[in-house]
């Protein structure tokens, strides 16, 4: 099996000690985080886009699955998880408009105060992604990347508040939670 994101493995502690234990892996790919963090105790429900669905229930990997659903059933559905994970998955959606429905999706499945965990590609404050790239963060490559400000200028308005973050190497981790409303 591949090896579970940094982040979840680091942070699995921290959402047992705050008892959030149901789980929505949003854009789940090969399952990895899934499948480590089922084997934690925790109950995984794991959403990806129907193709990648079709493939993990076509494949061994998918075996056994009861909770597997396609994303287009996120607009509809109040799963009220303690938990969203999203790894490598924001920085892929380009498209300002996808993005806010991704996180709607997210935080329509997330309960009051719920946590959202999200890891993404990130780049060195001035680094160009490669040394002939003019375009400051503006071309394809650069574009797939976020910093932890530009996740929180993208999350607040959808009620997400940053409680934690951290670099490593390439990739930038934070947790948000979603406010509690009246
Ligand atoms: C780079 S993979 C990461 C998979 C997994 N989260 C991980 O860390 O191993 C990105 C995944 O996001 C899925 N994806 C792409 N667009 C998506 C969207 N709009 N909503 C949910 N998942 C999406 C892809 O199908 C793919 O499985």
């Amino acid at each position: 099996m591949a090896t579970v994101a940094e982040s979840v493995k680091r942070y699995s502690t921290f959402f047992k000690k705050h008892a959030a234990t149901t789980v929505l892996d949003y854009g789940t790919g090969t399952m990895r985080n899934a499948r480590y963090l089922e084997k934690q105790g925790f109950m995984v429900y794991a959403a990806d886009i129907p193709e990648q669905v079709e493939r993990l229930r076509n494949s061994t990997i998918g075996t056994g699955l009861e909770r597997l659903m396609n994303t287009d059933e996120l607009p509809t559905s109040q799963l009220n998880v303690d938990l969203v994970l999203s790894t490598y998955v924001f920085n892929i959606i380009m498209e300002s408009g996808d993005r806010h429905a991704y996180l709607d999706n997210a935080v329509r499945n997330l309960k009051a105060g719920g946590y959202l965990l999200m890891e993404v590609r990130c780049r060195q404050l001035n680094e160009q992604c490669d040394p002939t790239c003019r375009d400051f963060f503006a071309c394809d490559e650069c574009s797939k990347t976020l910093t932890h400000q530009e996740l929180d200028t993208l999350l607040h308005p959808h009620g997400l508040r940053r409680i934690s973050h951290y670099y490593r190497s390439h990739a930038v981790s934070a947790i948000y939670q979603k406010v509690f409303t009246k």
